[in-house]
């Protein structure tokens, strides 16, 4: 096979920024991308109807001219969300889906839930109304191993919440375990993002031979057995699982420091990423299942109108960066020549 039209593919998970760095590289994503679901975790976050309005109002202005790119608002679940201006957020199709971090486990997630009782209410009126909950899974209990954060979530909070209220629509995003699919795979209305990072990283790449900073993302890569279950599950073409990016840049200063940054930036190369990890995987029939069918099914969103081709041939080459007025951004390199284009 030399070329693959697929329908124009989504991103369920994408970090956008705000100021420079938004108009720096929103249009990487909008090159390719038809929608995304914009995560909310700016300083500060995105937790009212109001910020969240704001917020597209200002992804609208920084888009490229010729662009239709959309992008699915979220907001920052707190212990303080008003439930009456979550129904109306959703009622006026301002919000797609809610986030939930837990306190502390990632960047700029301090205002998130420490106990997960006191989201209770707001949870269910999520379930009623069918406001899907997409969930960064990592416990932040410091005697948990950050290697086994994924997998003791799922067990402590994900599984008695998903008992409670079965109806709610859980999104189990970026997942990076054997556990994480083998659990969206085994229960209805759970879903589970994963991203172009995680299906080409284990473990070693960000330690091995010298600390990549630029490999380092939360939840941070697992080892080697688990990114071969994430190939296996989002080349499957099962409807669980689909693309979410994660896409989230940092300038190099931040990343490339003492404390760096985590946060993996993939939305130049990440079509032709994919294409080459389904390639390889014998999988460029269920490419398009992945990237462009089953986020808009799980979402209940009809899928996009147009279609992307990609094309086979030399290797393609993508910038080191890319620049922007908030300073420069690597771009992920996957360690692979990538023979498929976005043509
Ligand atoms: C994300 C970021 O930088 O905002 N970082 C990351 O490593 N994925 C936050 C997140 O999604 O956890
Ligand atoms: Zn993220």
């Amino acid at each position: 096979m030399t070329t693959l039209t697929i329908k124009r593919p989504d991103d369920w998970h994408l970090h956008l920024r705000d100021g420079d760095m938004l108009k720096g590289i929103l249009p990487e994503t909008a090159r390719h991308f038809d929608r995304a679901i914009i995560m909310p975790n700016l300083i500060p976050p995105v937790v009212t109807a109001k910020d969240a309005a704001e917020y597209r109002d200002r992804i609208m202005a920084a888009k490229p001219d010729n662009s239709d790119f959309k992008p699915l608002m979220t907001l920052y679940l707190t212990e303080q969300t008003e439930i009456k201006d979550l129904r109306a957020a959703h009622e006026i199709g301002l919000i797609t889906a809610v986030k939930l971090y837990p306190a502390g486990a990632t960047t700029n997630s301090a205002s998130g839930v420490s106990d997960f009782r006191n989201v209770r209410r707001q949870l269910e009126t999520m379930a009623q109304i069918g406001l899907p909950l997409c969930v960064h899974g990592e416990v932040t209990d410091p005697d948990i191993d950050i290697f086994d954060r994924e997998a003791v979530f799922i067990d402590r909070i994900l599984d008695p919440i998903r008992r409670e209220l079965p109806e709610l629509k859980i999104v189990m995003e970026h997942i990076t375990t054997k556990q994480g699919a083998d659990y969206a795979a085994a229960h209805a209305n759970t879903g589970a993002t994963i991203t172009t990072h995680h299906l080409v990283i284990n473990r070693n790449h960000i330690l091995v031979g010298g600390i990549k900073p630029h490999y380092y993302c939360l939840p941070v890569a697992k080892r080697e057995e688990h990114r071969l279950a994430l190939r296996k599950a989002a080349t499957s073409g099962d409807p669980t699982f689909f693309l979410g990016t994660d896409s989230a840049p940092h300038i190099d200063d931040l990343k490339e420091h003492a404390c760096g940054c985590a946060g993996c930036f993939t939305a130049t190369n990440t079509m032709s990423i994919l294409a080459e990890v389904f390639e390889q995987d014998d999988a460029l029939d269920t490419l398009e299942a992945f990237a462009s069918l089953n986020g808009p099914a799980f979402y209940g969103l009809p899928v996009n109108e147009g279609t992307m081709t990609l094309t086979k041939g030399d290797p393609v080459a993508y910038p080191e960066k890319i620049t922007t007025g908030a300073g420069p951004v690597t771009v992920f390199d996957p360690q692979m020549p990538l023979h498929w284009r976005v043509s």
